[in-house]
């Protein structure tokens, strides 16, 4: 495939936005190359500036799980863009989709919408903090709750009793009250706690990790850490901007049964617009101003195309609830299909799954958490990355992302894409 065109755009690209992109893992750092320019989108397919047709695996990390401008969604927007993008007053679609929001997510009374997954994570946090009158965080290594100080940590040298900033511009202050744990496993998350008593406000996860590849949550895991937030008064937020409304209509609590105190979302909440939104029982969530002392804000949280989007994508889930069950079942011909290929060429590699959420991790044992991770082949995933997308498939640009699975891949683009891992797999 030629990508000429895009690569021209990308020099341009660079010389007026720092590294050519507006988000890093865009550029293709990882793998290599240079990143494709999309021109424009349907169904499950990417048409790029070069005239190159893609099978897409990202679909806009996450949200189109209902395929690109797929027909109801544009709609809304477009009828709701003629009456007006913006008034920073209060609109009667909040209501409507928080009132949809609310029935279909589990333990929750109240949502706000914000603009994007780091806001309501963010946002979360700061609630949590205020609610609880504690000031530090338990995350888990490799967990991604967007960019915002708090999270951007590593483990210090004492990972016990505080992380260190991974990123210039976080302060040392910032970076004491976030604790790092490792995902699947309880006891470092005890021992942690037992270190800090009654000073830690909640625990933020991703109950089904996406962020270093799909890692989904050891038996018995998310609900050890239920427990332990019962018995210390610790919230427990779970991030589930990649798999809310996506891994079942009320989302990784309706697919785990273990409850969390406050839940964030993004990606599919906007069904594709800049939307993201945290949740929690009434006393919690009446914590925020304007009736708590909680400050959170935004002029354009709320948007009314925003909405319109979310609204569209929602009611579709709402009320076809078999389009989970779908996107599991096409998810689970793809893991079979390429674990086959890959066995049949002997490469090393674990894949996981957890619903519509995917990964093929070139790695020899169980991926259970960043360090199993990270030690998966990188090399071998860049061959398979630049491999596929010769093959006109387009999966991350990183070994550390989870693909989705959007309903309007059709059972001959799941067969074209395991004949394109056999393509490439022979040359691994
Ligand atoms: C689990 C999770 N939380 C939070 C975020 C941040 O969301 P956003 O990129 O919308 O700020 C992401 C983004 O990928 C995410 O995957």
């Amino acid at each position: 495939m030629i990508y000429k065109r895009s690569s021209a755009l990308f020099t341009e690209a660079q010389k007026v936005i720092p590294g050519g992109v507006n988000s890093p893992v865009r550029a293709f750092k990882a793998v290599g190359g240079d990143p494709i320019f999309v021109k424009e989108a349907k169904g499950a397919y990417l048409y790029d500036v070069d005239g190159n047709r893609l099978i897409d695996y990202i679909n806009s990390w996450g949200p189109m799980i209902l395929g690109h401008a797929h027909p109801p969604v544009v709609e809304a927007v477009v009828e709701k863009a003629k009456k007006g993008t913006s008034f920073g007053m209060p609109t009667e679609i909040e209501t409507e989709i928080a009132e949809l929001a609310v029935a279909m997510v589990p333990n929750i009374d109240k949502i706000r919408f914000v603009n994007s997954g780091t806001e309501a994570c963010m946002s979360a946090v700061r609630l949590a903090r205020g609610f609880t009158k504690r000031d530090k965080i338990i995350k888990f290594a490799g967990c991604y709750h967007g960019h915002s100080d708090s999270f951007l940590i590593q483990a210090g040298s004492g990972a016990i009793t505080f992380g260190s900033p991974n990123s210039p511009g976080v302060t040392a202050g910032t970076a004491k009250d976030t604790l790092l744990a490792q995902y699947n496993n309880l006891e470092n998350v005890k021992e942690i706690i037992t270190s800090n008593p009654d000073e830690i406000a909640c625990i933020i996860i991703e109950p089904i990790a996406g962020n270093m590849g799909c890692i989904p949550p050891v038996e018995g895991f998310l609900e050890g850490l239920r427990e332990l937030c019962d018995q210390h008064g610790i919230l427990l937020v779970f991030d589930e901007v990649m798999t809310g409304f996506r891994l079942a209509r009320g989302g990784a609590q309706e697919l785990t049964g273990v409850n969390a105190d406050i839940v964030t979302f993004g990606k599919v909440i906007g069904g594709g617009l800049p939307v993201g939104a945290f949740a929690a029982r009434k006393e919690i969530m009446d914590y925020l101003a304007p009736v708590g002392p909680v400050y959170q804000a935004g002029t354009l949280s709320g948007n009314p195309l925003a909405m319109a989007a979310g609204l569209a994508m929602l009611t579709e889930l709402n009320e076809h609830p078999e389009i989970f069950e779908s996107i599991n079942k096409k998810t689970a011909y793809l893991h079979k299909g390429i674990a086959e290929v890959l066995e049949k060429y002997d490469v090393t590699h674990t894949i996981n799954r957890r619903g519509s959420m995917i990964s093929v991790h070139f790695a020899k044992d169980a991926v259970v958490d960043f360090e199993s991770a990270a030690n998966g082949n990188n090399d071998t995933f860049k061959k398979f990355f630049h491999g596929m997308l010769e093959q006109g498939i387009y999966i991350a640009p990183s070994a550390f992302e989870t693909w989705f699975i959007t309903e309007a891949l059709s059972y001959e683009d799941l067969d074209a894409t395991i004949a394109a891992v056999d393509k490439v797999a022979v040359t691994l």
